[in-house]
């Protein structure tokens, strides 16, 4: 069996973790329901869904507090992988949290995933300009997933 290494990061009182406990997956489910279902209005259902089963979250602490979320999809046959759900609570954002998960994740899949090359996520429009200024790309036009106008970008590592 494949080992995997986990990373953590520190910054300040922040530290990101790749969830390996129970507690710490539903600290990540904490901050997505916070974020998606309560501030963006998605349906619970389509939040958290199947691939949470097999998908790497990640989860970042403030003094013990669940801050930020995200996962990652690996498709063994495939060069590159998903992240998604990429979540910071709203008091916590534009702190440098998010660049923070982001780099984690990105040192996580080097790691652990050599053979992957490319990262690619569907994007909120919003968002674009976060994502472009670490490193990502917009691939496709703009598209509607569950009302919410999004774009493809990917980042080559
Ligand atoms: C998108 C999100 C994850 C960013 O997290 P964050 O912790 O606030 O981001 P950071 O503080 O690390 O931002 C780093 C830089 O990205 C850019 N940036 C971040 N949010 C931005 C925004 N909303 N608009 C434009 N630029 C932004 C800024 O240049 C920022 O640096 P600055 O604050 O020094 O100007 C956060 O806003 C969030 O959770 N939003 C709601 C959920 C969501 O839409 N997730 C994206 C799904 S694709």
């Amino acid at each position: 069996m494949k080992r995997i290494a986990y990373e953590v990061s520190n910054l300040q009182d922040v530290v990101v973790k790749i969830a390996q406990s129970e507690q710490e997956k539903q600290d990540a489910f904490f901050v997505r329901k916070e974020v998606f279902v309560k501030e963006q209005g998605l349906p619970l259902p389509l939040e958290v869904d199947d691939l949470d089963k097999i998908a790497t979250h990640i989860v970042a602490y403030y003094k013990q507090q669940p801050i930020a979320a995200s996962r990652i999809i690996v498709n063994d046959k495939s060069d590159s992988v998903k992240v998604e759900r990429l979540s910071v609570l709203p008091k916590f954002r534009r702190k440098q949290i998010g660049i923070q998960m982001m780099q984690t994740i990105e040192a996580f899949i080097r790691k652990n995933f050599p053979n992957v090359s490319v990262i690619k996520i569907h994007a909120q429009i919003h968002a674009i300009p976060f994502y472009e200024k670490q490193g990502f790309s917009v691939t496709s036009p703009e598209f509607m997933d569950n009302y919410i106008p999004h774009r493809a970008i990917e980042k080559h590592i």
